[in-house]
């Protein structure tokens, strides 16, 4: 219930060098000093033992042309498929780890495992990014990443999509902003009151 979110791809490598890609929607940033990524993984999943053995896993931001590569690795294991051939990606060796990211995604994080915890079907892997590489065409010429120009994909409902218009800016709400007569602040309580809500039972 709680969407949109990123899906990521989430790369791996086992003792014996067999590289694997799973994806993962239920994935976030929970710390920036140190900078700290979470991601919940079902123990069934392939990636799974891999991750908890080598501590060690990438995060590759996904693009509307990794969109359905994103899906394939979300759907197929690696226990009986190489997702790397089957969808054309290049694995990218990490700078500070084992593990491979994704040559063709914009961002990769590279990240150690900190601590697991046994949350329930899901086990969360709370790991520390120790490097991050960017696909040069997304740095301006003073190093500023601009993100915006690398077509991200979110992840809403079981349904993928492509970011839409830009909306706002971080603070800027309270931004000194010129003020037209006769505009009103949208929303708030007592909106509309012609709006219902309902209870939802249980979903997973
Ligand atoms: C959009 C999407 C998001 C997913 N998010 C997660 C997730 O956050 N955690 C998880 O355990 N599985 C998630 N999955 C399912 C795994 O990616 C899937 O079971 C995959 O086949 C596991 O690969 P593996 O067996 O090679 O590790 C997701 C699948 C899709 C399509």
């Amino acid at each position: 219930m709680l969407y949109p979110v990123p899906a990521v791809l989430i790369g791996c490598r086992d003792k014996e060098g067999k590289d694997n890609l799973m994806t993962a929607a239920w994935a976030g940033t929970v710390c920036s000093d140190p900078v700290m990524v979470s991601v919940s993984i079902r123990k069934e999943r392939f990636s799974h033992h891999i991750i908890e053995e080598t501590g060690e896993f990438t995060i590759s931001l996904t693009t509307r042309q990794l969109a359905e590569a994103t899906d394939f690795c979300g759907v197929r294991s690696g226990r009986n498929t190489d997702k790397f051939r089957e969808m054309k990606l290049t694995p990218l060796e990490s700078e500070k780890i084992g593990a491979p990211g994704v040559a063709q995604s914009p961002v990769v994080l590279e990240c150690i495992v900190k601590q697991i915890l046994r949350l329930g079907s899901h086990d969360m892997f709370i790991a520390e990014v120790v490097n991050v590489s960017v696909e040069a065409q997304y740095l301006d010429e003073s190093g500023r990443l601009e993100l915006e120009k690398a077509d991200l994909i979110a992840y809403s409902h079981g349904e993928y999509f492509a970011l839409g218009e830009k909306i706002g800016k971080f603070g800027y709400s309270v931004r000194r902003k010129a003020v037209s007569p006769g505009s009103k602040a949208a929303g708030g309580r007592g909106g509309n009151s012609s709006r219902s809500r309902k209870t939802l039972g249980k979903h997973n």
